[in-house]
């Protein structure tokens, strides 16, 4: 294995170099990018110490996951505004379809982040005012450890909905779009139900 590690550095040496002024020297050095691909050999063998799991799962909800859905199912909406001005939304130009896409993607990449085990949930709860309606952060990650399995469920259900979802975007079929996305919000709201929410709240 040692031996094949500097090839790959020089391969990516050179390749990082072609996009420099030939006076500037490498960004990286050798030595980093022969311990990223260290670190990168062992990640089959041991995945919870070679990915970033810092973002918690709030993050990875509020910052991913929430946007990207909102994106997909917001995308064929009728809208009437105060002054009675009627809009036809739907997604028209290249652009917009190939941001749905990327939403779609998007969602379910979050989904394989969730997958990767040791995501801390936040320490403050999310409403201070009513901290009986939710978990605290500790009880989710000892629900998350109890029942690993349903877990995994609700985020392979939301990766599966969001994969046929990208499918109707990729054939631009409007209705197949506002259905299949809508499914998605399932594994949301399964998730949740079990995972963040008391139960009878
Ligand atoms: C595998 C379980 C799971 C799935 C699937 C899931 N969530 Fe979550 N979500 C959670 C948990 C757990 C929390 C609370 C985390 C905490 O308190 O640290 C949360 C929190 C959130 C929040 C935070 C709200 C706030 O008050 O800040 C939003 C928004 C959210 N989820 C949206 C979504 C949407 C939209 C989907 C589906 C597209 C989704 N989630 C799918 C588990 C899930």
């Amino acid at each position: 294995m040692k031996s094949i590690i500097p090839i790959f550095a020089l391969a990516l040496l050179s390749a990082c170099s072609a996009e420099q002024p030939p006076s500037e020297p490498p960004l990286a050095a050798a030595s980093d990018i022969s311990e990223a691909l260290e670190k990168a050999a062992v990640a089959n063998s041991n995945p919870d110490e070679y990915f970033d799991t810092d973002t918690s799962v709030l993050t990875l909800m509020n910052a991913i996951i929430q946007p990207s859905a909102l994106e997909l199912w917001q995308a064929v909406r009728y809208v009437v505004t105060a002054d009675g001005v009627e809009e036809d939304i739907r997604p028209q130009t290249d652009e917009d379809w190939f941001r749905l896409q990327a939403s779609a993607i998007s969602l379910i990449e979050a989904g394989n982040a969730l997958l990767i085990p040791g995501r801390e949930m936040d320490n403050a709860p999310l409403d201070p005012d009513y901290p009986d309606y939710q978990y605290q952060p500790e009880e989710i990650q000892a629900l998350v450890e109890s029942d690993a399995e349903n877990w995994r469920a609700y985020i392979k259900q939301m990766q599966f909905f969001t994969r046929t979802t990208l499918e109707t975007i990729e054939e631009k079929d409007l209705l197949g779009l506002m259905e299949t996305s809508a499914a998605i919000n399932n594994a949301c709201q399964g998730c949740h139900a079990e995972f963040w929410y008391r139960p009878n709240n």
